[in-house]
């Protein structure tokens, strides 16, 4: 389908409904490949680190979990793919998460505008009532000019920032800001040795297991457990985030989808000796080049465990797991809400250092 002419003439881009293809090297994956090439460069130019964040590849099996369905639009000049925009509908949820990103070169012609326009479209076709989206920053950005901040009290997002413009121009209010933060690896050992054999004193009682890939079957339904938690334990603010709930099945459904991934999860758990039960889990998502950064998924600590350093045990033990591993890789990276001390403080004594920030915006649909 045509945008809108902007010319007078002819279109000067047109807006085309995104094709998941089955593989890579399908034939209809062009498209695709270009989304996913708009998306590692605006990503890469918004967080100041060059190079691929999440291949075409990579993508797929996210784009393919029937549990999150993912709709794409793409705006091409001519036969280039110049923007991307996404919308993810979570299952049983009335909100939704829209991404738009323009090439550099293009942005300020209404591509950007005109992708929103068919995102909010489809939001409100599928019966959502609340639009999000998520835009980073360089922590540059915040050193001039006017900033608002969240409501949280903790953190601000720049006012000028194109981002800012175009969000709060379409009715978005501002509910969250989060800090990126990296680890250069390797860490030094002695430290880790020390803090670990801290943290190991304070969790007496407690034991880690640490895996590659796919869940052992004895811990599914723990897994399933957490990672239901993790959708509403994490701190949300103003965001609408509703309970995503886990099955066995579901993450079994999950490691399937991620062994079609170049990629591969290192997850480390924390087990209560006592009852057997499953107190917490840390998640790292390695890329297969170890010159990309490693990224830090879910971390999560049952409310009845909290308090015992756990959080502490199930990083370091998860790093050593990379370390063992992938020996070259040489970064991980982090996104914490900027309110979340006790996890803040967790990754300030491991190391971590503020990278870039992100900015989390809603708009309740209908209102203008
Ligand atoms: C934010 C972003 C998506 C905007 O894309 P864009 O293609 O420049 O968007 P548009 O051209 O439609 O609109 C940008 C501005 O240009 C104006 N504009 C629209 N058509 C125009 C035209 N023909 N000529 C000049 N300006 C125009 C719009 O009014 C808009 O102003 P506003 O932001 O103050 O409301 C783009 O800057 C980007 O990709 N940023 C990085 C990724 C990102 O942060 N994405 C999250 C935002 S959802």
């Amino acid at each position: 389908m045509s945008s809108l002419d902007h010319t007078g003439v002819e279109p000067a881009f047109t807006i085309s409904e995104l094709t998941v293809p089955e593989t890579i090297d399908s034939p209809d994956a062009a498209d695709f490949i270009g989304m996913a090439e708009v998306r590692s460069t605006v990503e890469a130019e918004q967080r100041g680190a060059p190079g691929e964040l999440f291949t075409a590849e990579e993508m797929l099996p996210n784009w393919k979990d029937e549990s999150t369905v993912m709709l794409g639009f793409v705006a091409k000049v001519g036969a280039r793919v110049v923007a991307r925009g996404s919308l993810a509908l979570p299952a049983d949820a009335s909100e939704c998460w829209a991404s738009v990103a323009v090439l550099a070169d293009y942005r300020s012609q209404g591509i950007g505008s005109a992708l929103y326009e068919r995102l909010e479209q489809t939001a409100t076709a599928r019966g959502r009532t609340t639009i999000q989206n998520q835009t980073s920053f360089l922590a540059t950005a915040t050193v001039t000019g006017d900033s608002i901040s969240a409501p949280t009290g903790f953190g601000s997002v720049p006012a000028e920032l194109a981002s800012t413009r175009f969000l709060r121009n379409r009715g978005f209010s501002l509910e969250q800001v989060g800090r990126l933060s990296g680890l250069a690896l390797p860490v030094d050992e002695e430290a880790l040795s020390a803090l670990l054999a801290e943290t190991t004193a304070t969790a007496a009682g407690y034991r880690t297991v640490t895996w590659q890939g796919r869940t052992p079957d004895e811990w599914l339904e723990s897994i399933a457990v957490l990672r239901t938690r993790m959708s509403t334990d994490a701190p949300n603010a103003g965001i609408e985030q509703s309970e995503d709930v886990w099955t066995a099945e579901r993450v079994r459904a999950f490691d399937d989808l991620w062994e079609t991934s170049p990629r591969m999860l290192i997850t480390t758990i924390v087990v209560d000796d006592a009852t057997g039960q499953v107190a917490g889990y840390t998640e790292l998502d390695v890329p297969p080049e170890p010159d990309r950064s490693v990224e830090q998924r879910d971390t999560l600590v049952l409310r009845g465990h909290r308090g015992r350093r756990l959080g502490m045990l199930l990083k370091l033990t998860n790093i050593r797991g990379l370390r063992d591993r992938f020996p070259d890789h040489g970064l991980i990276e982090t996104m914490n809400a900027e309110e979340n001390r006790h996890m803040l403080d967790v990754n300030e004594a491991v190391g971590f250092v503020p990278l870039s920030y992100a900015a989390r915006w809603k708009k309740i649909l209908g209102r203008r």
